[in-house]
């Protein structure tokens, strides 16, 4: 567990320390308005969240809801309008400390195209070390493991335009990778990318959880939020469900009120139970939706 000297300290005494800094990020009551010529809109009103170091959250909700919002608001591209949300301890606000909160909690957006800077994938890898002065030997570790962990070192001397979309996202994750951040958001990250793309990249944010990092998945497929430890649903820009995905998924008629798709294996569940196939309450996934469905038709 790490002990920031430098952050904020809880107070209350030993056994609070411990609890807060198991705490990754905290947001209290984080209201964000958007100036616009037509005067303010509110994007996000009373979001409240801690995240725990380690865990890996999906965050899904309509067009809209403020999901991209909230994601700004946590590495400190977008300040509170109201509220307060803190990174390791440390202030978004605090201006002293903006580039130690991105470095903590990097960001993945949707388009790689938009998030690669360079003309050889290695050289945007070291972009973002190259930045924090790091030795020469040091940046030339992070970007060889940092490539490693996205399965794309054998791809460093390439030009990143020759590489498939969901290739050039890995590249972007690396990028992220190699500042060593202690939190991933992804916002949308296989939004643009085919099916092959899309269980690419969802593969590595799940290897990268396992290896320590906290991650945060913003996503519009259902079927990538069923592995999360948690799932929130932003509607209107605030936080409507929050809970693990396997209680979520059981509250079918208040995601439909949400104008939200179920996850395919619990769609098709549900339309089977109300036809009498007894189909045990909780399944996520496809594939133990298929092994229930080969043990009835043996039976
Ligand atoms: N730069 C901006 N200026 C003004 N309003 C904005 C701006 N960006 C977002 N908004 C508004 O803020 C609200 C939340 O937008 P946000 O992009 O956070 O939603 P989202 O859930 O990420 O949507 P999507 O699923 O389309 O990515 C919306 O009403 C949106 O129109
Ligand atoms: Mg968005």
């Amino acid at each position: 567990m790490r002990n920031n000297k430098s952050g904020p300290h809880c107070l209350c005494g030993p056994f609070c320390i411990m609890m807060t800094d198991n705490i990754i990020i905290n947001i209290e009551d984080l209201g964000f308005d958007y100036a616009s010529d037509d005067g303010e809109i509110a994007a996000l009103t009373g979001v409240s969240l801690s995240l725990a170091r380690g865990s890996f959250t999906a965050v899904i909700g309509r067009n809209g809801s403020g999901k991209s919002t909230l994601a700004k608001n946590i590495n400190a591209l977008l300040v509170p309008t109201r509220g307060q949300v803190t990174v390791g301890g440390f202030d978004t606000q605090d201006e002293d400390r903006i580039w130690e909160i991105r470095r903590m909690a990097g960001m993945v957006f949707q388009n790689p195209d938009n998030q690669l800077v360079s003309a050889v994938v290695e050289d945007d890898v070291a972009f973002g070390p190259e930045n924090l002065g790091l030795p020469r030997e040091e940046i030339r570790a992070r970007v060889r493991s940092s490539l490693e962990s996205v399965d794309m070192y054998d791809q460093r001397k390439m030009a990143p335009h020759l590489l498939s979309g969901g290739q050039k996202q890995r590249i972007a994750i690396a990028g992220v990778v190699a500042m060593r951040p202690d939190v991933i958001i992804f916002d949308e990250p296989t939004a643009m990318l085919d099916p092959e793309g899309r269980g690419e990249v969802l593969d590595i944010a799940k290897r990268l959880h396992a290896e320590g990092i906290t991650v945060l998945l913003i996503t519009h497929f259902m079927e990538e939020t069923v592995d999360a430890d948690r799932l929130v649903i932003m509607d209107r820009g605030r936080v409507a469900m929050d809970g693990a995905p396997g209680e979520i998924f059981t509250r079918t008629e208040e995601l439909r009120a949400l104008g939200l798709r179920l996850p395919f294996a619990v769609d098709l569940a549900e339309g089977l139970r109300a036809r009498g196939v007894p189909i045990p309450e909780g399944l996520l996934h496809e594939e133990e939706l298929a092994e229930v469905l080969t043990c009835l038709n043996q039976k």
